[in-house]
């Protein structure tokens, strides 16, 4: 391995050219990293601690915002090719009612297909609509060739049908991977089109050089949405996977065995410090907000920016992990700007995958599930 000031020597004599050498140093600079992690994580769990009192370790940050950049530039590269030969795909978003969580989720998605140039369709039907109505809306969407994707915002209310809803969608332009086709093609190893939030994460697991094969990986969640198709991914690039829930016994005690911790319950920081092996990488799929002061006080007594900012703006944004995990895993995802840009781009991806299906394109490398 070279020394640093060799590193520094060949750093100095290339720094006009830097984009082909990047790569490298950054590779470089993760493997010593990783390697001072794996070292100081290995003396903890031996009980030999040669920190300094109070001193912490402190994650490797995996940023989604980064990797989603990567992503949509390498989008950009396809899309363009796509409209060379005539073709824009387009994602319909079916927005039912008022739910300001999932207007906010809607519009951020429309945004970025007017970022990327995708074109975009934005149905908006009353939360009174009837799941016959909604059905006559999806018929619509799959028989118009100017759509390559649909998405059916979750969750509808109560006096709609959603199952049904969702196998309605053409599985063809089923951008969510709700599809039980599928949800089916990917048990048999056959992807296809693929829930976006799990195949985010696969592409923050890779991209960051996480090696999954062999890994131990705890997967905390069990929905259709995440759980259950992440499981999937996780064990089809050979991880040996396990899937926790609100039942299972000695949770933390299972939890603490994972090499890669997946967190999709749900729970405001539910997985506390002592849920994680040293070392571990913990990708946090969640998005609580948080408003009651006293919580925040809790949660980010380690944090004073954290706590300013949530007395600043009455409200904070915090995933299923903890905040003080950061100071025991190897790698983790923040909340915000960890896995949420990722679930954004996936759907991009998704749209522009089924956009070169339905015409019969080759498939491009962006989504390698
Ligand atoms: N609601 C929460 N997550 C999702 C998602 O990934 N897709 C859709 N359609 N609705 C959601």
């Amino acid at each position: 391995m070279p020394c640093p000031r060799r590193v520094r020597q060949v750093r100095a004599a290339h720094r006009d050219q830097p984009l082909y050498f990047m790569p490298f140093f950054k590779k470089f600079r993760v493997a010593i990293h990783e390697t001072l992690r794996q070292i100081s994580c290995a003396m903890i769990t031996f009980g030999i601690n040669y920190q300094q009192p109070g001193a912490r370790l402190s994650a490797r940050i995996l940023n989604g915002n980064v990797i989603r950049d990567q992503i949509y530039s390498e989008l950009a590269d396809e899309i363009a090719a796509l409209r060379a030969n005539g073709i824009r795909p387009g994602l319909a978003a079916v927005l039912v009612g008022e739910n300001p969580a999932s207007k906010i989720y809607v519009s951020s998605k429309i945004a970025a297909c007017e970022k990327l140039g995708l074109a975009n369709i934005h149905v908006t039907p009353p939360a009174t609509i009837t799941t016959g109505e909604l059905l006559a809306i999806i018929e619509d969407l799959n028989s118009r060739d100017d759509v390559d994707g649909i998405l059916v915002q979750l969750p509808l209310p109560a006096q709609i049908d959603a199952k049904k809803i969702l196998e309605a969608v053409d599985p063809a332009k089923d951008v969510d991977g709700f599809h039980s086709l599928n949800v089916g093609r990917l048990v048999a190893g056959r992807p296809n089109l693929v829930a976006c939030t799990p195949l985010g994460v696969m592409e923050i697991l890779r991209r960051s050089e996480i090696k999954i094969e062999g890994a131990n990986a705890v997967v905390l969640g069990r929905s259709d949405i995440v759980g259950k198709p992440m499981a999937l991914l996780l064990m089809h690039a050979n991880a040996t996977v396990t899937i926790c829930h609100s039942k299972t016994r000695d949770l933390p005690q299972t939890v603490r065995r994972a090499d890669i911790v997946v967190a999709a319950l749900g729970r405001t920081a539910m997985v506390t410090p002592d849920y994680v092996r040293p070392g571990a990488t913990v990708i946090d799929v969640g998005i609580n907000r948080i408003t009651d002061t006293a919580h925040a006080e809790k949660l980010f007594a380690q944090f004073p920016e954290r706590l300013a900012s949530f007395r600043a703006k009455g409200s904070a944004v915090v995933g299923d992990v903890h905040p003080d995990v950061i100071n025991v895993a190897g790698a983790l995802t923040p909340v915000p700007g960890g896995v949420g840009p990722l679930t954004i781009a996936m759907l991009m991806s998704n749209t522009v995958r089924a956009a070169r299906l339905r015409r019969g394109f080759r498939i491009h490398a962006v989504a390698r599930t």
